[in-house]
Protein backbone atom coordinates (compact mmCIF):
# COMPACT_ATOMS: atom_id res chain seq x y z
CA UNK A 1 0.00 0.00 0.00
CA UNK A 2 2.22 2.48 1.31
CA UNK A 3 4.81 1.83 -1.78
CA UNK A 4 1.35 2.02 -4.10
CA UNK A 5 1.16 5.57 -2.99
CA UNK A 6 4.61 6.55 -3.08
CA UNK A 7 4.51 5.25 -6.82
CA UNK A 8 1.19 7.18 -7.25
CA UNK A 9 2.99 10.35 -5.81
CA UNK A 10 6.02 10.41 -7.64
CA UNK A 11 3.97 10.13 -10.54
CA UNK A 12 1.61 13.14 -10.03
CA UNK A 13 4.47 15.00 -8.49
CA UNK A 14 5.82 17.14 -11.45
CA UNK A 15 1.87 17.92 -12.12
CA UNK A 16 1.23 18.53 -8.64
CA UNK A 17 3.71 20.55 -7.23
CA UNK A 18 4.87 22.59 -10.01
CA UNK A 19 3.67 26.25 -10.38
CA UNK A 20 1.11 27.02 -12.95
CA UNK A 21 2.73 28.08 -15.95
CA UNK A 22 1.64 31.82 -16.63
CA UNK A 23 0.14 31.80 -19.81
CA UNK A 24 0.85 35.19 -21.57
CA UNK A 25 -2.24 34.71 -24.35
CA UNK A 26 -4.44 33.82 -21.44
CA UNK A 27 -4.18 36.94 -19.68
CA UNK A 28 -3.94 39.37 -22.51
CA UNK A 29 -6.67 38.01 -23.75
CA UNK A 30 -8.34 38.47 -20.08
CA UNK A 31 -7.08 41.65 -20.50
CA UNK A 32 -8.48 42.78 -23.82
CA UNK A 33 -12.12 41.37 -22.67
CA UNK A 34 -12.10 43.43 -19.23
CA UNK A 35 -10.48 46.52 -21.40
CA UNK A 36 -13.13 46.39 -24.16
CA UNK A 37 -15.63 46.63 -21.27
CA UNK A 38 -13.57 49.86 -19.83
CA UNK A 39 -13.77 51.45 -23.49
CA UNK A 40 -17.42 51.13 -23.29
CA UNK A 41 -17.69 52.32 -19.83
CA UNK A 42 -15.52 55.72 -20.32
CA UNK A 43 -16.79 57.28 -23.64
CA UNK A 44 -15.66 60.52 -22.47
CA UNK A 45 -11.99 60.74 -23.41
CA UNK A 46 -11.67 63.34 -20.91
CA UNK A 47 -12.31 61.16 -17.61
CA UNK A 48 -9.89 58.82 -17.29
CA UNK A 49 -10.07 55.27 -15.15
CA UNK A 50 -7.83 55.51 -12.10
CA UNK A 51 -9.86 53.53 -9.38
CA UNK A 52 -12.32 52.61 -7.29
CA UNK A 53 -14.09 55.09 -4.64
CA UNK A 54 -15.27 53.62 -1.36
CA UNK A 55 -18.82 53.64 -2.28
CA UNK A 56 -17.28 51.35 -4.80
CA UNK A 57 -18.40 53.51 -7.95
CA UNK A 58 -15.62 54.44 -10.53
CA UNK A 59 -13.02 56.89 -9.66
CA UNK A 60 -12.26 58.86 -13.13
CA UNK A 61 -9.81 61.25 -12.90
CA UNK A 62 -8.98 64.68 -15.21
CA UNK A 63 -6.19 64.67 -17.60
CA UNK A 64 -3.94 66.73 -15.02
CA UNK A 65 -3.62 63.82 -12.40
CA UNK A 66 -0.16 62.21 -12.68
CA UNK A 67 -1.82 58.61 -13.77
CA UNK A 68 -3.90 60.09 -16.99
CA UNK A 69 -1.07 58.60 -19.00
CA UNK A 70 -1.23 55.24 -17.75
CA UNK A 71 -4.75 53.78 -19.52
CA UNK A 72 -3.31 54.95 -22.66
CA UNK A 73 -0.04 53.03 -21.85
CA UNK A 74 -1.87 50.17 -20.98
CA UNK A 75 -3.85 50.11 -24.45
CA UNK A 76 -0.46 49.98 -26.23
CA UNK A 77 1.03 47.14 -23.97
CA UNK A 78 -2.15 45.66 -25.60
CA UNK A 79 -2.10 47.20 -29.42
CA UNK A 80 1.80 45.68 -28.73
CA UNK A 81 0.26 41.74 -28.34
CA UNK A 82 -2.67 41.76 -30.24
CA UNK A 83 -1.26 43.69 -33.51
CA UNK A 84 -5.55 44.98 -33.76
CA UNK A 85 -5.97 48.22 -35.53
CA UNK A 86 -9.19 48.57 -33.01
CA UNK A 87 -6.34 48.34 -30.18
CA UNK A 88 -4.08 51.47 -31.71
CA UNK A 89 -7.14 53.34 -32.44
CA UNK A 90 -8.19 53.32 -28.76
CA UNK A 91 -4.64 53.69 -27.86
CA UNK A 92 -3.97 56.46 -30.00
CA UNK A 93 -7.42 58.25 -29.20
CA UNK A 94 -6.54 58.48 -25.22
CA UNK A 95 -2.68 59.04 -25.53
CA UNK A 96 -3.57 62.07 -27.68
CA UNK A 97 -6.01 63.18 -24.59
CA UNK A 98 -3.22 63.62 -22.49
CA UNK A 99 -2.05 66.44 -25.28
CA UNK A 100 -2.30 69.04 -23.19
CA UNK A 101 -0.23 68.27 -20.72
CA UNK A 102 2.95 69.16 -22.95
CA UNK A 103 2.70 72.50 -21.49
CA UNK A 104 1.97 71.48 -17.63
CA UNK A 105 4.81 72.77 -15.85
CA UNK A 106 3.23 72.29 -12.54
CA UNK A 107 3.89 69.01 -12.09
CA UNK A 108 7.17 66.44 -12.12
CA UNK A 109 4.93 63.71 -13.36
CA UNK A 110 5.42 64.57 -16.98
CA UNK A 111 7.25 60.94 -17.62
CA UNK A 112 4.29 59.06 -16.32
CA UNK A 113 2.23 61.28 -18.17
CA UNK A 114 3.39 61.70 -21.32
CA UNK A 115 5.98 59.03 -21.61
CA UNK A 116 4.40 55.78 -21.16
CA UNK A 117 0.92 56.89 -23.64
CA UNK A 118 3.40 58.68 -26.15
CA UNK A 119 6.63 57.24 -25.54
CA UNK A 120 5.10 53.73 -26.39
CA UNK A 121 3.01 55.41 -29.23
CA UNK A 122 6.07 56.42 -30.49
CA UNK A 123 7.77 53.05 -30.36
CA UNK A 124 5.08 50.92 -31.92
CA UNK A 125 3.67 52.80 -34.87
CA UNK A 126 6.38 56.45 -35.38
CA UNK A 127 3.16 57.90 -35.79
CA UNK A 128 5.48 61.49 -36.14
CA UNK A 129 2.70 63.86 -34.35
CA UNK A 130 3.94 62.49 -30.97
CA UNK A 131 7.99 63.11 -30.76
CA UNK A 132 7.14 67.10 -30.63
CA UNK A 133 4.61 66.72 -28.08
CA UNK A 134 6.72 64.72 -25.98
CA UNK A 135 10.06 67.19 -26.42
CA UNK A 136 7.84 70.26 -25.21
CA UNK A 137 6.73 67.90 -22.37
CA UNK A 138 10.31 67.19 -21.58
CA UNK A 139 11.20 70.89 -21.76
CA UNK A 140 8.46 71.65 -19.80
CA UNK A 141 9.90 69.20 -17.14
CA UNK A 142 13.21 70.29 -17.23
CA UNK A 143 11.75 73.86 -15.85
CA UNK A 144 11.58 72.05 -12.94
CA UNK A 145 15.34 71.36 -12.25
CA UNK A 146 17.28 73.96 -10.49
CA UNK A 147 20.71 73.47 -10.87
CA UNK A 148 21.70 75.09 -7.53
CA UNK A 149 19.99 72.42 -5.96
CA UNK A 150 20.61 69.31 -8.38
CA UNK A 151 17.15 67.50 -8.52
CA UNK A 152 13.98 67.85 -9.88
CA UNK A 153 11.42 69.32 -7.89
CA UNK A 154 8.30 67.18 -7.25
CA UNK A 155 6.20 68.92 -5.34
CA UNK A 156 5.85 73.07 -5.07
CA UNK A 157 5.35 72.61 -1.42
CA UNK A 158 5.21 69.87 1.50
CA UNK A 159 4.45 70.80 4.66
CA UNK A 160 6.67 74.01 5.47
CA UNK A 161 9.43 72.37 2.32
CA UNK A 162 9.45 74.39 -0.73
CA UNK A 163 12.05 72.04 -2.87
CA UNK A 164 10.37 68.33 -2.17
CA UNK A 165 11.74 65.95 -3.86
CA UNK A 166 10.21 61.94 -3.86
CA UNK A 167 11.53 58.66 -4.91
CA UNK A 168 8.90 58.39 -7.37
CA UNK A 169 10.98 61.34 -9.45
CA UNK A 170 13.32 58.63 -10.56
CA UNK A 171 10.69 57.08 -13.17
CA UNK A 172 10.37 60.53 -14.78
CA UNK A 173 14.37 60.00 -16.36
CA UNK A 174 13.58 57.63 -18.80
CA UNK A 175 11.90 60.54 -20.67
CA UNK A 176 14.39 62.75 -20.21
CA UNK A 177 16.79 60.06 -21.54
CA UNK A 178 14.55 59.53 -24.69
CA UNK A 179 14.10 63.79 -25.23
CA UNK A 180 18.17 63.81 -25.29
CA UNK A 181 18.53 60.87 -27.79
CA UNK A 182 15.80 62.40 -29.87
CA UNK A 183 16.65 66.15 -29.92
CA UNK A 184 20.43 65.74 -29.19
CA UNK A 185 19.92 68.01 -26.50
CA UNK A 186 22.53 66.39 -23.99
CA UNK A 187 21.19 69.04 -21.10
CA UNK A 188 18.74 66.26 -20.52
CA UNK A 189 20.67 63.67 -20.30
CA UNK A 190 23.03 65.67 -17.68
CA UNK A 191 20.21 66.56 -15.56
CA UNK A 192 18.91 63.09 -15.49
CA UNK A 193 22.59 62.38 -14.11
CA UNK A 194 23.05 64.69 -11.64
CA UNK A 195 19.36 64.22 -10.03
CA UNK A 196 20.16 60.27 -10.16
CA UNK A 197 23.79 60.96 -8.23
CA UNK A 198 21.51 62.75 -6.08
CA UNK A 199 19.31 60.38 -5.21
CA UNK A 200 21.47 57.66 -4.53
CA UNK A 201 23.57 60.54 -2.20
CA UNK A 202 20.39 62.09 -0.15
CA UNK A 203 17.59 59.39 -0.82
CA UNK A 204 19.00 56.13 0.47
CA UNK A 205 19.44 54.72 3.95
CA UNK A 206 22.59 52.55 4.50
CA UNK A 207 20.40 49.31 3.66
CA UNK A 208 19.63 50.69 0.60
CA UNK A 209 15.92 51.49 1.54
CA UNK A 210 14.57 54.68 0.10
CA UNK A 211 13.18 57.56 2.01
CA UNK A 212 9.84 58.86 0.35
CA UNK A 213 10.66 62.77 0.65
CA UNK A 214 13.71 64.45 0.68
CA UNK A 215 13.61 67.97 1.25
CA UNK A 216 16.08 70.47 -0.33
CA UNK A 217 17.20 73.61 0.70
CA UNK A 218 18.03 76.78 -1.98
CA UNK A 219 21.75 75.40 -2.19
CA UNK A 220 21.09 72.09 -2.26
CA UNK A 221 21.45 70.57 1.25
CA UNK A 222 18.89 68.68 3.21
CA UNK A 223 16.72 69.68 5.09
CA UNK A 224 14.11 67.11 6.33
CA UNK A 225 14.12 63.58 5.07
CA UNK A 226 10.42 62.60 5.29
CA UNK A 227 7.40 60.42 4.08
CA UNK A 228 4.37 61.49 2.46
CA UNK A 229 2.35 57.84 1.33
CA UNK A 230 4.34 55.50 3.57
CA UNK A 231 4.08 54.63 7.17
CA UNK A 232 6.72 56.67 8.69
CA UNK A 233 9.55 58.99 7.72
CA UNK A 234 12.06 55.98 8.23
CA UNK A 235 9.74 53.32 6.75
CA UNK A 236 10.27 51.64 3.41
CA UNK A 237 7.10 52.70 1.41
CA UNK A 238 6.70 49.84 -0.57
CA UNK A 239 6.27 51.76 -4.19
CA UNK A 240 8.81 53.81 -3.46
CA UNK A 241 11.29 50.79 -3.36
CA UNK A 242 9.60 49.48 -6.50
CA UNK A 243 9.96 53.57 -8.19
CA UNK A 244 13.84 53.36 -7.13
CA UNK A 245 14.63 49.60 -8.45
CA UNK A 246 12.41 50.37 -11.64
CA UNK A 247 14.37 53.94 -12.22
CA UNK A 248 17.86 52.95 -11.21
CA UNK A 249 17.55 49.98 -13.72
CA UNK A 250 16.52 52.58 -16.17
CA UNK A 251 19.61 54.54 -15.36
CA UNK A 252 22.42 51.46 -15.90
CA UNK A 253 20.31 50.81 -19.35
CA UNK A 254 20.73 54.07 -20.40
CA UNK A 255 24.07 55.18 -19.28
CA UNK A 256 25.89 52.06 -18.83
CA UNK A 257 27.29 53.33 -15.93
CA UNK A 258 27.93 50.49 -13.87
CA UNK A 259 27.63 52.44 -10.27
CA UNK A 260 23.58 52.62 -11.38
CA UNK A 261 23.37 48.56 -11.87
CA UNK A 262 25.08 48.00 -8.60
CA UNK A 263 22.82 50.20 -7.19
CA UNK A 264 19.80 48.68 -8.40
CA UNK A 265 20.75 45.36 -7.68
CA UNK A 266 21.23 46.46 -3.69
CA UNK A 267 17.59 47.86 -4.02
CA UNK A 268 16.41 44.50 -5.70
CA UNK A 269 18.38 42.58 -2.85
CA UNK A 270 17.23 44.44 0.10
CA UNK A 271 13.62 44.26 -1.28
CA UNK A 272 13.41 40.03 -1.86
CA UNK A 273 15.60 39.16 1.11
CA UNK A 274 13.08 41.57 3.82
CA UNK A 275 11.52 39.28 5.58
CA UNK A 276 8.49 40.86 5.53
CA UNK A 277 8.30 40.36 2.24
CA UNK A 278 5.10 37.67 2.36
CA UNK A 279 5.34 34.42 0.02
CA UNK A 280 3.50 35.16 -2.50
CA UNK A 281 6.51 38.39 -3.17
CA UNK A 282 3.62 41.11 -3.26
CA UNK A 283 4.53 43.48 -0.85
CA UNK A 284 2.70 45.09 2.21
CA UNK A 285 2.02 48.81 1.64
CA UNK A 286 4.80 49.47 3.25
CA UNK A 287 7.52 46.95 4.46
CA UNK A 288 7.47 48.13 8.08
CA UNK A 289 3.57 48.56 8.92
CA UNK A 290 2.75 47.99 12.47
CA UNK A 291 0.53 45.51 11.76
CA UNK A 292 1.90 42.81 9.49
CA UNK A 293 0.72 40.44 8.53
CA UNK A 294 -2.27 42.38 9.06
CA UNK A 295 -1.72 45.27 6.86
CA UNK A 296 -2.72 45.63 2.61
CA UNK A 297 -1.15 44.68 0.24
CA UNK A 298 -0.42 46.84 -3.32
CA UNK A 299 0.15 44.91 -6.27
CA UNK A 300 1.13 48.22 -7.97
CA UNK A 301 4.61 47.77 -6.11
CA UNK A 302 4.26 44.21 -7.00
CA UNK A 303 3.85 45.05 -11.05
CA UNK A 304 6.45 47.37 -11.01
CA UNK A 305 9.14 45.55 -9.39
CA UNK A 306 8.31 42.46 -11.36
CA UNK A 307 8.50 44.64 -14.50
CA UNK A 308 11.77 46.28 -13.08
CA UNK A 309 13.14 42.69 -12.35
CA UNK A 310 12.69 41.23 -15.74
CA UNK A 311 15.24 44.14 -17.10
CA UNK A 312 17.85 43.85 -14.20
CA UNK A 313 18.06 40.00 -14.75
CA UNK A 314 18.92 40.34 -18.56
CA UNK A 315 22.33 42.32 -16.99
CA UNK A 316 23.66 38.85 -15.45
CA UNK A 317 25.52 38.91 -11.93
CA UNK A 318 24.98 36.20 -9.86
CA UNK A 319 21.65 37.01 -8.76
CA UNK A 320 20.14 37.05 -12.25
CA UNK A 321 18.22 34.08 -11.94
CA UNK A 322 16.88 34.89 -8.23
CA UNK A 323 15.28 38.18 -10.15
CA UNK A 324 14.18 36.36 -13.13
CA UNK A 325 12.34 33.55 -10.51
CA UNK A 326 11.06 36.55 -8.32
CA UNK A 327 9.76 38.43 -11.03
CA UNK A 328 7.74 35.36 -12.43
CA UNK A 329 6.43 34.76 -8.90
CA UNK A 330 5.08 37.81 -8.61
CA UNK A 331 3.89 37.68 -12.05
CA UNK A 332 2.09 34.36 -11.36
CA UNK A 333 1.01 35.79 -8.06
CA UNK A 334 -0.78 39.06 -10.23
CA UNK A 335 -2.33 36.60 -12.61
CA UNK A 336 -3.95 34.54 -9.69
CA UNK A 337 -7.67 34.75 -8.72
CA UNK A 338 -6.26 36.43 -5.24
CA UNK A 339 -4.97 39.81 -7.59
CA UNK A 340 -6.78 39.66 -10.67
CA UNK A 341 -10.63 40.31 -11.53
CA UNK A 342 -13.12 38.35 -13.02
CA UNK A 343 -14.31 39.91 -15.96
CA UNK A 344 -16.79 42.61 -15.73
CA UNK A 345 -16.33 43.35 -12.27
CA UNK A 346 -13.39 45.33 -9.89
CA UNK A 347 -14.80 48.41 -12.34
CA UNK A 348 -13.21 46.86 -15.15
CA UNK A 349 -9.61 46.87 -14.34
CA UNK A 350 -7.75 43.99 -14.17
CA UNK A 351 -5.91 44.11 -10.96
CA UNK A 352 -6.99 44.38 -7.14
CA UNK A 353 -5.37 45.28 -4.27
CA UNK A 354 -3.41 48.22 -4.61
CA UNK A 355 -2.96 50.90 -1.98
CA UNK A 356 -2.23 54.77 -3.31
CA UNK A 357 -2.02 56.86 -0.62
CA UNK A 358 -3.01 55.09 2.92
CA UNK A 359 -1.86 57.54 5.50
CA UNK A 360 -4.99 59.36 3.59
CA UNK A 361 -7.52 56.70 3.39
CA UNK A 362 -7.40 56.98 -0.30
CA UNK A 363 -7.59 54.37 -3.09
CA UNK A 364 -7.24 51.65 0.13
CA UNK A 365 -6.88 48.03 -1.26
CA UNK A 366 -8.44 49.11 -4.52
CA UNK A 367 -7.82 48.91 -8.17
CA UNK A 368 -5.14 51.66 -9.36
CA UNK A 369 -4.31 52.31 -13.16
CA UNK A 370 -0.87 51.77 -12.59
CA UNK A 371 -0.84 48.58 -11.50
CA UNK A 372 -2.44 47.34 -14.64
CA UNK A 373 -0.16 49.52 -16.93
CA UNK A 374 3.22 47.55 -15.19
CA UNK A 375 1.24 44.14 -15.11
CA UNK A 376 1.11 44.59 -18.54
CA UNK A 377 4.50 45.86 -19.45
CA UNK A 378 5.88 42.98 -17.05
CA UNK A 379 4.00 39.93 -18.88
CA UNK A 380 5.40 41.40 -21.99
CA UNK A 381 9.04 41.48 -20.72
CA UNK A 382 8.68 37.47 -19.53
CA UNK A 383 7.14 36.15 -23.07
CA UNK A 384 10.11 38.77 -24.48
CA UNK A 385 12.85 36.87 -22.47
CA UNK A 386 11.02 33.55 -22.62
CA UNK A 387 11.55 33.36 -26.43
CA UNK A 388 15.50 34.16 -25.96
CA UNK A 389 17.94 31.66 -25.60
CA UNK A 390 19.13 30.86 -21.64
CA UNK A 391 15.82 31.92 -20.15
N1 LIG B 1 3.14 59.50 -5.79
C1 LIG B 1 3.03 58.48 -6.76
C2 LIG B 1 2.68 57.19 -6.17
O1 LIG B 1 1.68 57.10 -5.49
O2 LIG B 1 3.36 56.24 -6.40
Amino acid sequence: MKRSIYFFLLLLGPVAFAQTPLNVDKEFAFAAKQYELMLKSHPDTTKFPQSTKPDGSPDDRKSDWWCSGFFGGSLWHIYERTKAPVWKEAAHKWTMAVAKEQYNTGTHDLGFMLYCPFGNGYRLTKNPIYPPILLTGAKSLSTRFDPKVGVIKSWNKFQNYTYPVIIDNMMNLEFLFWASRVSGNKAFYNLSVTHADNTIKNHYRPDYSSYHVVCYNPDGTVAAKKTAQGYADNSAWARGQAWGLYGFTVMYRETKDKKYLDFARHIADFYLNHPNLPADKIPYWDFNAPNIPNEERDASAGAITASALLELCTYGGPSAKTYYQSAVKMLESLSSPAYKANLGENNNFILKHSVGHKPQKSEVDTPIIYADYYYLEALLRYDALRKKPGF
